[in-house]
């Protein structure tokens, strides 16, 4: 299989982005041409960012999975199109064919239907980074029915809001997951979401760990006993649903600045489209490559590139349960070792953490392999960087330091391998069709070079997010209120003398640590559960690994307890509430908080004492009480 996009030149890259923007509907409609559509779309794009409403590809009919699967049988059936590598080196590793997972998928997603799934039904999928979630979320796409897969590390209470807000009938999970020496018991966690949430109908559950589970009769039922059932009917076929290009592909949660989590919606036809033409060009994918994209799928890139992107492309794609520091800080590279990987997909703070570990992981092992090395979901600092560069790709594998977001559903500002350079620490240019935009706060562009801004987009691409689930209005709000006709990012960026975009990080109240996203307002929410809180305010901080920190500044009522015990004990409710990924590194108890008269939280301030800025606080005249501040400041840790 070629890729009839697959931009191979410098000049072909000038090329396809000047045509990109002089009609984006032709550049757009020769690529989706190459896929699989039962029916051709009457119209390539609809859209007005006011309402907001973006439809591409409307009145195409398909099926993604058709994309994924059925249509490289014929070339690809006996090709590996999933490899796993299991948490435990000693186990064996499994390979999927293309024609193994057509197999699988389809006996899964006979699995669903005869539990009640239909089209349109929200599934719910909570499980380990094991090949059967893979084959679930393409089970699901194969019927119609709309995914949310949750990561592992969230929580009962955040498990049964998403189930509140999607109103997910069914669950599929697993006894446990292994996560390095630990086993994490993710039924138990759903048992306790589930309290909440009488209406879901079915849990279906897999067991890896073989973890002592409770099994409602009625409610939960076994993987493998339903998978009997299916091979006993005898009728391994599972006709693909036919879907508007518009139907909803899947429910992912991401965080705000405000409030609760909110559902981004991503449809089937825009979001295939694009996964796959950022996946070929960005990696410079060729056929045969082993790709290794080291993300959980439970987060969006591993929704767009461990599974979507690869295998609308024909690509085998590595799937590992682990993590990069166990049984040893080698186990990556014996990863990559083992099963020839060429191109690595990883996230700084991966790169940072492994780096303080030294050469020694590095001995023995063989990573001559390598092509292309990635780089994900944070900036990525010039040390580790270089680092990844030369210890790692042997100064002979281009970084592609890829920027874009749960919302964008697929890569948006990136060099491509080998066809556009890469600069440290920056993203540099954008992919074809895509119109980034700086403006000021006072919605004014920012043109020229060696400037700074907002980051905005222009106009859209088949990529973008249509709805934040069950709520339109919060989708506008967020994304096209603050500027007139722009997507707005929440990041802050830099454009250099060549035009080469920089990310700064975000402008909004959301922290990104080791990665995940999370809103300071959640975290301040959870913290304000505690009984003994009064108020509390949640800053980001820089941190060595986690790239940003969580900062608590905590207003406690009177208690003769330890505070050590207590912090703990703040520390213990933000992970039941929330899950263990938005634990506050520090916490800092306060007598008040630095308000401005109309009582509104100087964030500015506490932000400047987090990361250790005692002088240069700018103005404090308008605070309530400006006193507050010396306080704060002599009792940071
Ligand atoms: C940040 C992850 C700098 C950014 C795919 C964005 C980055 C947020 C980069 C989205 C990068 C992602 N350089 N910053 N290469 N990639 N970000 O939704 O702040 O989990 O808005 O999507 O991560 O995070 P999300």
């Amino acid at each position: 299989m070629s890729y009839p996009f697959q931009i191979t030149s410098p000049e072909a890259y000038k090329s396809a982005y000047e045509k990109s923007i002089k009609d984006p509907e032709a550049f757009w409609s020769e690529i989706a041409s190459s896929f699989f559509w039962r029916k051709r779309w009457d119209k390539v794009l609809n859209w007005d960012f006011k309402e907001p409403k973006i439809e591409w590809f409307k009145g195409g009919k398909l099926n993604i999975t058709e994309n994924c699967l059925d249509r490289h049988l014929g070339t690809l059936g006996n090709k590996p199109a999933i490899i796993w590598e299991s948490n435990d080196p000693e186990e064996h590793h499994r390979v999927f064919t293309y024609r193994d997972l057509y197999n699988k998928v389809l006996q899964f997603a006979n699995v669903l239907k005869n539990n009640g799934v239909k089209k349109g039904d929200r599934v719910c999928l909570y499980m380990g980074m094991i090949p059967e979630l893979a084959i679930a979320t393409l089970a699901c796409a194969r019927i119609g029915a709309v995914h949310s897969v949750i990561f592992g590390g969230f929580s009962a209470q955040s498990i049964a809001d998403r189930l509140q807000d999607a109103q997910a009938g069914f669950i599929v999970t697993c006894d446990g997951a292994f996560r390095g020496n630990k086993e994490i018991a993710l039924k138990t966690v759903i048992d306790d979401a589930l309290v909440q949430c009488k209406f879901v109908k079915r849990v279906i559950v897999l067991m890896r760990t073989r973890t002592p589970i409770s099994m409602i009769k009625g409610r939960d039922v076994w993987w493998e006993d339903e998978i009997k059932k299916v091979e006993t009917m005898g009728n391994p076929d599972c006709p693909a649903e036919e879907m508007d290009a518009e139907d909803s592909l899947f429910i992912l949660y991401t965080s705000g600045s405000t409030g609760k989590p909110k559902g981004v919606v991503h449809t089937v036809g825009g979001y295939m489209v694009y996964t796959t033409y950022s996946f070929v060009n960005v990696f410079q994918y060729q056929i045969g490559d082993v790709h290794f994209c080291t993300a959980d799928i439970g987060w969006i890139t591993g929704h767009s590139y461990i599974v979507y992107g690869p295998l609308c492309a024909g690509a085998t794609t590595l799937i590992f349960e682990g993590i990069p520091t166990w049984p040893d800080a080698g186990r990556l590279w014996d990863v990559v070792d083992k099963h020839k990987v060429n191109i690595l997909y990883t996230a700084p703070t991966a790169i940072r953490s492994l780096m303080g570990f030294g050469n020694e992981p590095l001995i023995g092992k063989d990573l001559s392999s390598l092509k292309v090395l990635g780089s994900v979901g944070e900036p990525i600092n010039e040390e580790a960087w270089h680092w990844f560069d030369e210890k790692i790709g042997k100064k002979k594998c281009p970084i592609v330091d890829t920027w874009w977001q749960t919302e964008t559903g697929g890569i948006m500002i990136s060099n491509m391998a080998r066809i556009t350079p890469s600069k440290p620490s920056y993203a540099t240019l954008p992919l074809p069709g895509i119109q980034p935009i700086l403006v000021d706060e006072n919605s004014k562009e920012i043109e020229g070079n060696e400037v700074s801004g907002n980051l905005c987009i222009r106009f859209p691409w088949p990529g973008i997010l249509r709805t934040t689930y069950g709520d339109h209005e919060r989708y506008r709000t967020n994304y096209f209120a603050p500027y007139d006709n722009l997507y707005f990012t929440g990041d802050g960026c830099y454009r250099d003398a060549e035009g080469n975009y920089r990310i700064t990080g975000r402008v909004d109240d959301v922290l990104n640590v080791s990665g995940h996203r999370i809103g300071t307002a959640e975290v301040e929410n959870a913290i304000n559960m505690h009984t003994g809180v009064i108020e509390s305010a949640v800053v980001g901080y820089p941190h060595d690994i986690k790239g940003q920190g969580i900062y608590a500044y905590v207003i406690f009522q009177n208690t003769h307890d330890d505070e050590n015990l207590t912090r703990l004990d703040i520390i213990q409710t933000v992970s039941r509430v929330i899950g263990a990924i938005a634990k506050p590194d520090k916490v800092q108890f306060v007598s008040g908080l630095p308000k401005t008269r109309s009582g509104k939280i100087m964030r500015r301030i506490l932000r400047k004492i987090a990361e250790g800025e005692t002088e240069n606080l700018g103005d404090t005249s308008t605070l309530l009480d400006p006193a507050i501040v010396d306080e704060i400041k002599m009792g940071r840790i």
